[in-house]
């Protein structure tokens, strides 16, 4: 039985993050306390638990952006604080890039730093994407760094004589500014052959906050090519 019926002005992709959503969202239970991530793939998933909470669904929301908050309000569900709650039971969440062992690149859409406390007060991680997103070795999709605004000069320097090729993101003109207020730089590395290490040296950096690199972060990641749906678990190694 398929999720939703297909229509024609839904292309493939859309297709593969509805599907991954929908699936995701049935790992839901009824009293859960639930992490809701950011981006285009999320927005089925809170479309689909604001049914749920209409159909009787009692659970509470942490979310990880304006965005996400403002549609699940719209949605008719319950958030909460993350200061309310000692720990969230799942999080689902997005990703830009996913590779086989389930390191990941986030933050395209800008909410990596609250992301990345939703994920890590969570003791279950979901990823939810379509096939595109599967990569087997990271860095084609520019990496997001969060950097503080006062003295990110010295960052944007240090980043080049890395050779990582920053660019200092925009919006509509004008510097792009996170929830918290702080602006992002896109690395344009094309290859990371050691996520893990490049995110610790990263923020040993005076400046940067936090990076979009997920490692050893997400449990299980859900990705559909259409309605065909392949589920990806971290080994615990
Ligand atoms: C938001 O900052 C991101 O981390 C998103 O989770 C990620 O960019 C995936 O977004 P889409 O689902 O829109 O591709």
């Amino acid at each position: 039985m398929p999720y939703f019926e297909m229509t024609n002005d839904i292309d493939i992709k859309d297709l593969g993050k509805k599907t991954s959503a929908y699936k995701a969202a049935e790992y839901i239970e009824q009293g859960m306390t639930v992490g809701l991530g950011s981006g285009s793939t999320v927005f089925h998933v809170i479309v689909r638990v604001g049914e749920l909470v209409k159909e009787g669904l009692e659970i509470k929301c942490v979310s990880t952006s304006s965005s996400t908050s403002a549609l699940a309000k719209e949605c008719g569900i319950k958030l909460i604080e993350l200061s309310e709650t000692d720990s969230i039971d799942l999080t689902i969440d997005g990703a830009d890039e996913i590779d086989p062992k389930l390191c990941g690149i986030k933050g395209g859409g800008g909410a990596l730093l609250f992301e990345k406390i939703v994920a890590l007060n969570s003791k279950k991680n979901i990823w939810i994407a379509d096939s595109s997103k599967l990569v087997d070795t990271l860095g084609k999709f520019p990496l997001p760094v969060e950097v503080i605004p006062f003295g990110h000069r010295r960052v944007f320097r240090i980043l080049e004589d890395k050779n990582l090729n920053p660019v200092i993101r925009k919006r509509d003109g004008s510097i792009y500014q996170t929830d918290s207020g702080n602006l992002i730089m896109d690395l344009n590395i094309g290859t990371i052959s050691e996520p893990d290490k490049l995110d610790k040296d990263l923020k040993l950096i005076n400046g940067v906050v936090e990076t979009g690199i997920f490692c050893g972060i997400a449990d299980m990641a859900i990705i559909a090519e259409g309605e065909a749906i392949e589920v990806i678990v971290r080994s615990q190694q």
